[in-house]
């Protein structure tokens, strides 16, 4: 019987490692640095109550789909996929869904550890106090100092892959569970210090207004914006969810569990937000939009109040934190299938795709240097070409990957996963492996990984590749 499969490669010791593991990948530089100003720019509360709502309509039903795939699959995505489809006697070809995840995955790790390592670079800044005092200017021209030193970049770059493949190679128990058991309570306790410290700045109820003032009006701009970034934050859409999926214990109730992990991933979101803009408003500065938030008005803002750089020290250990053990869910999909499919030990699996993902990511490094001026897709009145050595609009390897992910990889993903979940799984297989405690419960469900969710993804997709 396909639910008594166990997995190869582990299975947690029960589910709140699942619930670390899951909100570990979800919690990353899309709470901490995205969120933030995303809810400034587009009306914050009007941008929270429309991402939320996103969240229980789409993000969680589609992390709900992975999670159901990966337990009843018991293996990495693309194996899961191409049996449950056998099962089901749909095409084996819904295994693609699951190659393109892992694709997309090991794209965005690459890099994901170029900016990580951007905050580890941070971490000796504030550690040796070479922001007290900072101005705006010298921010701003310490920032540029390090992305335009290759070396510096894929110094940071090299030694936050390794760290990540250290833990995959060691496998799922001893790797990943030992790993989540010290990262995320660690996590925990910088995001609550934070939190104090931001209480303490006596600015804390306008970052209280500027996250939640709720304007009708602002509504309908940020309703794309909120939609693409529930997808993002709760990691669905690559497979990450879904092999996490494949080493939880057969017993635990999968409903509440992603309930649990979407509502700590939404808590952290907005903590971070109310930990960020009072230290932000406490310095004077204005809540900027853009990367330039974290790596430049931020560290304005820690270098110019009190306690500012033990706070400031904390917050980009916060930062690595947490995108350590994201990076960890997106290069697991890979390497589960690769020991799957080639019988060759995890330690060598995890080195040839960690060195391969490594090599991409040097892509990125020298496109904030040496290829800055290098454009990877131009779009002009002929469509889009691929290569070009203009500086006259496109997007740079950075730009074109990040892009080719968010904006395309992850909601086709996303869709095929809730797709196959809500039409392909046969109703009992799901029933079973919901196992809900209020049966009553299961239509709406149903209707969710059916209608709403890919509805949803559907009108995203859409409209942001013809916008
Ligand atoms: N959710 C993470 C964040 O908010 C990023 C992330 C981790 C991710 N794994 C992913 C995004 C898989 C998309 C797909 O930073």
């Amino acid at each position: 019987m396909a639910d008594q499969k166990q997995s190869i490669h582990g299975v947690w010791a029960s589910r709140w490692v699942f619930i670390l593991a899951a909100t570990g990948s979800a919690v990353g530089l899309g709470n901490i640095w995205k969120f933030p100003y995303m809810a400034g720019v587009y009306g914050g509360g009007a941008f929270v109550a429309v991402y939320l709502l996103c969240i229980a309509l789409v993000g969680a039903p589609i992390m709900l789909a992975e999670t159901v795939l990966g337990r009843r699959g018991r293996q990495s995505p693309i194996n899961s996929l191409r049996s449950l489809a056998y099962t089901a006697k749909a095409s084996p070809r819904w295994a693609w869904a699951a190659v393109m995840g892992m694709i997309a995955a090991l794209l965005i790790l690459s890099f994901y550890s170029v900016v990580a390592g951007w905050a580890l670079d941070y971490i000796i800044g504030m550690g040796q106090g070479s922001f007290t005092g900072i101005s705006g200017e010298g921010a701003a021209t310490r920032f540029a100092t390090l992305t335009d030193d290759p070396w510096r970049l894929a110094g940071w770059h090299s030694l936050f892959m390794l760290v990540t493949a250290i833990i995959i190679a060691r496998g799922v128990v001893a790797g990943l569970e030992k790993a989540l058991r010290i990262m995320m309570p660690m996590l925990f306790v910088l995001l609550v210090a934070l939190f104090g410290y931001s209480l303490s700045t006596g600015h804390f109820m306008e970052g209280v207004r500027f996250l939640f003032h709720f304007d009708l009006a602002e509504v309908p701009a940020g309703i794309l914006a909120a939609m693409g970034h529930a997808f993002f934050t709760l990691s669905v859409g690559v497979g990450s969810i879904m092999v996490f999926g494949a080493y939880m214990p057969r017993e635990s109730s999968i409903a509440g569990t992603v309930m649990t992990v979407a509502l700590l991933d939404t808590l952290v979101a907005l903590t971070a937000g109310l930990a960020l803009f009072p230290v932000v408003f406490a310095a004077g500065l204005e809540p900027s939009a853009g990367p330039g938030l974290m790596f430049v008005t931020l560290p304005i803002a820690f270098g110019n109040i009190a306690m500012g750089q033990v706070f400031g020290l904390l917050f980009f250990m916060l930062v690595a934190v947490a995108a350590w053990s994201s990076a960890i869910s997106m290069l697991e999909p890979a390497v589960a299938y690769g020991v799957e499919r080639s019988g060759r030990s995890r330690v060598a699996v995890t080195a040839a795709i960690a060195i391969l993902c490594w090599l991409v990511g040097m892509g990125t490094v020298l496109s904030f240097n040496v290829l800055a001026e290098a454009r990877f897709m131009v779009a002009d009145e002929s469509g889009w070409r691929l290569f070009a050595w203009t500086d006259a609009g496109g997007k740079t390897f950075f730009e074109s990957i990040d892009y080719l992910t968010s904006r395309i990889l992850l909601p086709l993903g996303g869709l095929a996963f809730c797709l196959f979940a809500g039409w392909v799984l046969s109703r009992d297989a799901l029933r079973e492996e919901l196992s809900l405690q209020h049966p009553q419960l299961f239509p709406v469900l149903l209707c969710l990984l059916r209608y709403v969710a890919p509805a949803g993804v559907a009108i995203v997709f859409v409209t942001e590749l013809f916008k």
